[in-house]
C-alpha cells in the first residue's frame, strides 16, 4: 500500500516541492512502522527545502517526526503497537561521545525524512514520546527539544542558581529557556521584539533585552549580573552576535555554538576568549540517550512545548515561507 509523501526534488526551492506516494514495508527484525501524524519545522529543514542546502536527489524532507507505531519486527521489545514515539536526529549515534559529522546520516538531509504519512525503520530511529502530549507537541523536540537539553545538560551541567542567556524566540531558544527554568536556573532572554519579549517573560524568564534596541547587549547582561557574566549562552546568532555573548559570559563561561541566524563566517574576537578562558562548543544535536533523558525529564515535570501555528502536511512550503518572516514565536508543525 502507499502512502502520501512530499519530495523535494535535486537542488530544492519551494518549485521543487511534490506530493507523491511512498512504501512502508512490513518491518523485519529490529524495526517499527509509525503512523507519522506531525512534523516541526526547523531552520536547517528550511535550508533543505528551500534549495539553501538542496539535496543531490529526490529527497523527502523533515527531520522531525511524531506518530504512534502500527507494526513491530522480531526481537524489538522497547516499543510496542500503539506506543507514541518521536524520531531521533541522529539514528546511528546512539549513546555516547558526539560520533558523526554532518548531515549524511540524518533524516531529511542525506536519508529520507518524515515528511510522509508512514515509515518504516529501524526501532533506534525512535524514542517514547512523552507522556501526554500531542504527536505535534512531540514533534518539537528531535531537533530544536534537544539542542537546547544537550548544550544545558549534557555538555555543561546546568545546577539551580546558574544565569542561562537565551537568543530570540526561536524554536531552539525557547525550549533553553523551559530547560533552564527547570534547572532552577536564572533565564535572561533577548528579542527583536517587545511583545515577544512580554511572552518570554510569562514563560519565565527573569530579565529581558531588545537586542535591536540594545546592540551592545553584552554590557547590559553583565550589568544585571553585577559585572559577573553568565554561565551559559545559548548563541543561535552566529557572526553577529558571538562577540556580545562573549562579552555576556563570566569568566570560564560556556557558549554553546548552536546557530547560523546572521550567516556562517565571521571574525573571531580571539582575545576576548582567551582572556576570559571562555568554553566554546559546537553543538550537534544530540544522542538518542541524551533524548530519553530529556523525555524522562519532560514526563517528571510537566513541560509543555510552545507552538505557534499549524499547517497541513501538503502545505509545507507555504509553512517555510511563514518561518522565513521571523513572526512565529516557538514552533511552527506540520500535521500529517
Ligand atoms: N547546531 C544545532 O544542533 C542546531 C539545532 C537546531 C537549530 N540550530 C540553529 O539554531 C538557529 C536557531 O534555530 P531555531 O530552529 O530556533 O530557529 P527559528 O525558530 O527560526 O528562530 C528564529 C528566531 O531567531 C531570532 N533571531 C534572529 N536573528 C537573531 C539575532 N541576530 N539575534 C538574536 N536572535 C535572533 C528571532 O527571534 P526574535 O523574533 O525574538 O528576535 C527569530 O524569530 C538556526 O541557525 C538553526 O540552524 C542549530
Amino acid at each position: 500500500m502507499s502512502h502520501k509523501a512530499i519530495y523535494v526534488q535535486p537542488g530544492g526551492g519551494y518549485d521543487k516541492v511534490q506530493v507523491g506516494t511512498c512504501e512502508a514495508p512490513a518491518p523485519q527484525a529490529g524495526e517499527i512502522t509509525v503512523r507519522l501524524r506531525a512534523n516541526s519545522l526547523n531552520y536547517h529543514d528550511f535550508a533543505v527545502v528551500s534549495g539553501m542546502w538542496g539535496p543531490a536527489e529526490p529527497r523527502i524532507p523533515m527531520a522531525d517526526g511524531a506518530g504512534e507505531v502500527v507494526a513491530v519486527g522480531a526481537g524489538v521489545s522497547e516499543f510496542a503497537v500503539g506506543d507514541a514515539v518521536v524520531s531521533t536526529f541522529f539514528p546511528d549515534w546512539l549513546d555516547g561521545a558526539p560520533l558523526i559529522e554532518g548531515f549524511a546520516t540524518v533524516p531529511g538531509d542525506g536519508i529520507d525524512g518524515y515528511a510522509r504519512e508512514q515509515v518504516t525503520a529501524r526501532a533506534t530511529s525512535f524514542t517514547h514520546a512523552p507522556k501526554g502530549w500531542s504527536h505535534a507537541e512531540a514533534a518539537t523536540l528531535t531537533t530544536a527539544g534537544l539542542t537546547a537539553w544537550r548544550a544545558l545538560m549534557a555538555d555543561d551541567a546546568l545546577k539551580p542558581g546558574d544565569t542561562v542567556l537565551v537568543q530570540g524566540t526561536g524554536g531552539v531558544s525557547i525550549f533553553a529557556l523551559q530547560f533552564a527554568k527547570l534547572a532552577g536556573a536564572t533565564v535572561i532572554a533577548t528579542s527583536s521584539s517587545d511583545a515577544k519579549l512580554e511572552r518570554l517573560k510569562a514563560l519565565g524568564a527573569d530579565h529581558l533585552i531588545n537586542y535591536r534596541t540594545t546592540p551592545a547587549w553584552g554590557e547590559q547582561v553583565r550589568s544585571l549580573t553585577h559585572n559577573r557574566g553568565v554561565d551559559h549562552v545559548i548563541e543561535v546568532g552566529g557572526p553577529a552576535t558571538l562577540e556580545q555573548s562573549m562579552i555576556a559570559a563570566r569568566i570560564g563561561g560556556h557558549i554553546s555554538l548552536i546557530g547560523i541566524l546572521t550567516g556562517v563566517a565571521g571574525q573571531l574576537p580571539l582575545v576576548q576568549a582567551l582572556v576570559r578562558q571562555l568554553r566554546l562548543q559546537g553543538v550537534l544535536v544530540g544522542s538518542r540517550a541524551q533524548q530519553q533523558a530529556m523525555v524522562r525529564a519532560i514526563d517528571a515535570n510537566g513541560l509543555r512545548p510552545v507552538i505557534d501555528k499549524h499547517f497541513g502536511l501538503e502545505q509545507i512550503a507555504d509553512a517555510f515561507r511563514y518561518q522565513e518572516t521571523n513572526q512565529h514565536f516557538g514552533k511552527i508543525v506540520l500535521d500529517i
